[in-house]
């Protein structure tokens, strides 16, 4: 087992196994087609994967947290909705999704892609395009440079290793501009109206679910892909 995923299987054991699903899942489920196959890229311990499955879609849940995706299964199971969930042990920073191409309605992912440098997100934005349906549409949140309260916490946990790119020892975190963003969507070959890139606040309060710094709300940055 590779460091990067003991890291993360050692960050998925602390995750609250009763882990709400989160405001953005409740919030964007409602725009998804009936009974939608859907990928939740960077899944974690899968509870808004398993709110989808309670909704009727199908989901595929990638991460690459083996604790993650077995918390994930288990639940699946207790809540009887095992038929409806698929789930692929994948490191994402190798820039390639294990799905075959036009195969989703739905991508979602939310808090899983701000780890990877622009060349490594550059080739997922790539292949969620791939992945998605003719009509189908991207659901991404990501962390952003313009959450002040985050900036400072990251700041004084890492180190700033180019603009939008950081270094916590070894581990990778980006905080990408809207700008950077935009070169990276349209260095994948995606066409400027397909895609939009926006500021989202999400909302933890009253949730079981938080963020490393404790704060009750994330300034994030929400990318929205829509295949024609
Ligand atoms: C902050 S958690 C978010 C989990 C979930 N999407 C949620 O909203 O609660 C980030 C997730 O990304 C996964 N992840 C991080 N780096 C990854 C990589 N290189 N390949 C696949 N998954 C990765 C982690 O295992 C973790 O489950």
């Amino acid at each position: 087992m590779d460091d990067l995923q003991s890291y993360w299987d050692k960050s998925s054991s602390t995750i609250p196994t009763d882990k709400d699903p989160s405001n953005y899942a409740i919030e964007k489920e409602k725009n998804f087609p009936k009974s939608a196959v859907i990928c939740d890229l960077g899944c974690g311990s899968g509870a808004d994967s398993l709110f989808f499955a309670a909704k009727g879609h199908s989901v595929k849940l990638i991460d690459i947290s083996e604790v993650a995706l077995e918390r994930a299964r288990t639940a699946a199971e207790k809540q009887k909705l095992s038929s409806l969930i698929e789930t692929f042990q994948c490191n994402l920073s190798d820039g390639r999704l294990p799905l075959v191409s036009s195969s989703c309605d739905v991508v979602y992912s939310r808090l899983a892609l701000h780890y990877f440098r622009s060349d490594i997100l550059t080739q997922l934005f790539s292949e969620i395009y791939r992945l998605l349906t003719p009509a189908g549409n991207a659901y991404i949140t990501i962390k952003s440079p313009d959450d002040a309260q985050e900036m400072a916490f990251l700041r004084s946990t890492s180190d700033e290793e180019q603009e939008g790119v950081f270094l916590e020892g070894d581990y990778v975190k980006t905080r990408f501009t809207q700008d950077q963003l935009k070169t990276m969507l349209n260095a994948a070959g995606l066409a400027d109206k397909t895609f939009q890139i926006k500021k989202y606040v999400e909302y933890f309060t009253g949730k079981k679910d938080k963020v490393k710094s404790g704060n009750a709300e994330l300034v994030l940055t929400e990318i929205l892909i829509t295949k024609p």
